[in-house]
Formats: C-alpha cells, sequence, structure tokens
C-alpha cells in the first residue's frame, strides 16, 4: 500500500476487535521460546513487527508453528537451548525486537549480530548497550551507538542496579531478560512508570519478578515453565478509533476485547481530560492482563495540559492524540514526551510538520508541542514511513475540509496490517493505492 486517502466521514458504527497486541505479541514469542514445554498463543499480532520476533527464534532452531487467524505454537528449548542462527537476525523496523533480543542474546553461548531497515538503523542503541556493558556483555554497535549490534557470546553475566536515565519499556525489559542469565539480582529503577508487560508475563511464566515502586528486579539462574497466552487487542491500535469516532459526530463503535494494563490506558484518561465519550463495559481478566470493551461516541474535545505522568503511559498513541488536539476547542500542551523524537520517526517534528500544512497551529517544542485547535484543511502528508504517522493522518482526514492524500504508508503493516479495511467497514472514507 503506497498511499492512503482520507476524506469526511458522515459517521462511524460498529463493533470490531482491532489487531493483537503487539509488545504482548513480541514477548509471548520470546518468553515461550525460551520457556520449558510448550505455549499456546491465540490473538497473536500477525504482522511484521511480531513476525520479525517470530523467525528471529526459528532461526535459532525454535520450532514454532503458525496455525493461522492468531494461533501459535511454541516448542520452548529452555533458556539455554538456542542455537546460532546461520545468518545475521534482520528485525525490521522493529524497535522492540532489537533491543529486547539484544539482553536475551548477551546471555547466549554463541555470537550473533542484530540488523533492521533504514528507520531501526538511524534509532539509538546505547541506551540498552551502555546498561548491557555493565552486567559484563560484549556489544558493539556502529560509532554512532546504532545498529547493526555484533553480540559476543561466552560472558558471564552479572546483575546491575540500575537507573533508567528515560523512562523506557524496552530498556527496562532488556536489562531484565538479560538478568535471566546473570549472576545475581538485576533492578531497574524507572524515573516514570512505563508499560510492566516484561514483569507480569514473566511472572506468569513461573518466573518470580519483584516490583517495589518503580524498581523492578530479578534474581538469574531460573527457568521458565511454558504457559497459554491470550493476548488482547492493542490499545495502541484501537486509540486511532477512540479519535476517529470522537471526531466524528453520529459515531458510535465499540472495540472488542481491548488490553487495558493500566500501564498502557494514558490515551484514555488523556482522551477523557478532553472531553470524550469513551466508556469502559465487560472489565475482566483475561490470563493476568485487564481487558474491556470500548464504546465512544462523538462529542466535541476541549484542549488541555496533558498531565507529565500519562506521557509514558499513552507514549505510542500521541499521534493520533495531537489529530484529537488539532480538532478539539483551545489549546493543547504536551510537554515532558522528548521520547517521541526517537520513534519510528521524530514524532515531535513529523506531527507538526504535518498538521502546519493542513493550516492547523501546532508548535513544535524540544518535549511536545503546542496544538490551537480548530478547523484541519486537506492536503498531501509524508508518513515518514511511520505507521502510526500514516494511520493518524488518516484519521485526520475524517472531519478535514478536503481529502488528505498520506505517502509511504508500507509500513502500516507493522503494527496494523488491515487498517484500511476494518477503518472503511466502521465508516471511514479511506481508500489505499
Ligand atoms: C514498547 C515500548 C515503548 C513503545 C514501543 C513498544 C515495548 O518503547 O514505544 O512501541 O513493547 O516495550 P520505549 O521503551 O522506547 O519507550
Amino acid at each position: 500500500m503506497k498511499t492512503m486517502i482520507s476524506s469526511r466521514s458522515m459517521g462511524l458504527k460498529g463493533s470490531f476487535r482491532v489487531p493483537g497486541d503487539k509488545s504482548i505479541s513480541h514477548r509471548s514469542i520470546m518468553l515461550g521460546s525460551l520457556a520449558e514445554g510448550v505455549t499456546e498463543v491465540s490473538g497473536f499480532l500477525e504482522a511484521e513487527d511480531a513476525l520479525a520476533t517470530l523467525k528471529s527464534f526459528q532461526s535459532m532452531g525454535v520450532n514454532i508453528e503458525q496455525l493461522g487467524e492468531g494461533r501459535v505454537r511454541i516448542h520452548g528449548v529452555g533458556l539455554h537451548g538456542l542455537k546460532k542462527p546461520e545468518s545475521d537476525l534482520y528485525v525490521g523496523n522493529s524497535g522492540t525486537s532489537m533491543r529486547l533480543l539484544s539482553g536475551i542474546l548477551a546471555g547466549q553461548s554463541f555470537d550473533s549480530v542484530l540488523t533492521g531497515d533504514s528507520s531501526l538503523t538511524k534509532r539509538p542503541m546505547r541506551r540498552v548497550l551502555d546498561p548491557l556493558s555493565l552486567m559484563a556483555a560484549k556489544v558493539e554497535s556502529s560509532d554512532g551507538g546504532t545498529s547493526p549490534l555484533k553480540i559476543s557470546g561466552k560472558q558471564a553475566l552479572v546483575g546491575i542496579n540500575y537507573v533508567m536515565p528515560m523512562g523506557s519499556a524496552q530498556v527496562k525489559s532488556c536489562l531484565l531478560l538479560a538478568g535471566l542469565y546473570a549472576q545475581g539480582t538485576t533492578s531497574v529503577t524507572e524515573p516514570a512508570v512505563t508499560r510492566d508487560h516484561t514483569e507480569q508475563m514473566l511472572r506468569g511464566f513461573g518466573y518470580d519478578v519483584t516490583t517495589d515502586g518503580n524498581v523492578a528486579s530479578i534474581v538469574g539462574g531460573g527457568h521458565l515453565k511454558a504457559t497459554s497466552i491470550d493476548v488482547p487487542a492493542d490499545i495502541s491500535s484501537a486509540a486511532f478509533f477512540l479519535v476517529a469516532a470522537s471526531i466524528t459526530p453520529n459515531s458510535d463503535i465499540t472495540l472488542q476485547h481491548v488490553g487495558i494494563n493500566p500501564t498502557r490506558t494514558g490515551v484514555i484518561d488523556i482522551l477523557l481530560a478532553m472531553g470524550a465519550n469513551i466508556q469502559l463495559l465487560n472489565e475482566r481478566v483475561v490470563g493476568g492482563e485487564k481487558v474491556a470493551d470500548i464504546r465512544v461516541k462523538s462529542n466535541q474535545l476541549q484542549g488541555i495540559e496533558v498531565p507529565e505522568n500519562l506521557v509514558a503511559l499513552a507514549i505510542d498513541e500521541f499521534p493520533v492524540l495531537f489529530v484529537a488536539a488539532a480538532y478539539a476547542n483551545g489549546t493543547t500542551v504536551v510537554t515532558g514526551a522528548e521520547e517521541l523524537r526517537v520513534k519510528e520517526s521524530d514524532r515531535i517534528q513529523t506531527m507538526a510538520e504535518g498538521l502546519q500544512s493542513l493550516g492547523v497551529d501546532a508548535q513544535a517544542t524540544d518535549d511536545g508541542m503546542i496544538i490551537k485547535g480548530g478547523s484541519v484543511l486537506g492536503g498531501e502528508i509524508e508518513s515518514f514511513d511511520d505507521h502510526r504517522i500514516a494511520m493518524a493522518f488518516a484519521v485526520a482526514g475524517l472531519q478535514s475540509n478536503g481529502e488528505i492524500k498520506i505517502n509511504n504508508c508500507e509500513n502500516v503493516s507493522t503494527s496494523f496490517p488491515k487498517f484500511v479495511e476494518l477503518a472503511s467497514n466502521c465508516g471511514f472514507e479511506l481508500h489505499a493505492q
């Protein structure tokens, strides 16, 4: 899919399920492979990013069966059963694969190399390499601290106490996974609460992880026991529809079986503070994760100052939240979100530029954006190869004065392969070319 063209919709309707959670899908493959026994996964996200993780473990000798419709069976090989891959491990666009895998690979008895696509090759890896080297791992990057990463095996890792300089679940997870192989305790302190799927899922695989305030700790040398995993729908994919239905008059949609882990629900809290009409229905716990059906009806949004404590809990949802702000009455101010600059694109820059080209008063700041809401014009947008930028502007087109054409949409398939189909079914005027 090269381009998407989005134009005015008269209202969104329907009840449907968006694809599986990307973070949980990655971890289901990683932990299932390192466990002893057979792990059955349902609701797995069959999109490029999670499949990159799946293929990496297959090339390290793990038998992983893809049974169709999100069902995956992993024949775990235990913490020490991975085999040296025959070639470099290519993880495409996926920062999660690269950062979490680097922690696992640091603990292996073989050497390995991690590579990615042109976007991933620009993203900072020192944030994992520096603490890994404190654990006595040997990982080399380019001079600029980017991939390819050359990881030497046979290193005796030692546990560390690490205070992370940034809120990043990928860094935390990398170190906890390396900690499985380290002697003693590995403790990671985070400056802001980030998603805790690694901690929760390790516990689900019978491995003790302690959490004390903002410190997560693990002791090396145990083993993981296979389990079954029901991956809920991804709140980060649901977010596009939460904003879409909020800004499009005459909308009433229900998103089924969405993961509402409290470390992921910042987008709901921010939209509620902006006046969105969102209800959580049938709240339940499935396989250790909180899940709900989310009903959203259109309502005029108001600009707000986004509380900084919600930023890490909504970090992937800012592209579409900036679109919500563009349609809100008044001004929205986002601060403390400098991490957006090192995502699949610099999401502060790409969103500010895109919104400005649609006539929106959006001003990028070092760590966020100031957006004066009002009307949005039609125009042509670059996605900068970033799936969430592309989908955010597809949402922007629902009420713009003139159609929005978005270029370079191939990467939508990294997280949401059937986006155009699902969006069109519920009432988007969205066409792919
Ligand atoms: C993720 C953590 C976040 C998020 C990414 C997925 C994870 O990245 O943006 O999409 O699965 O751990 P950071 O850790 O870089 O914030």
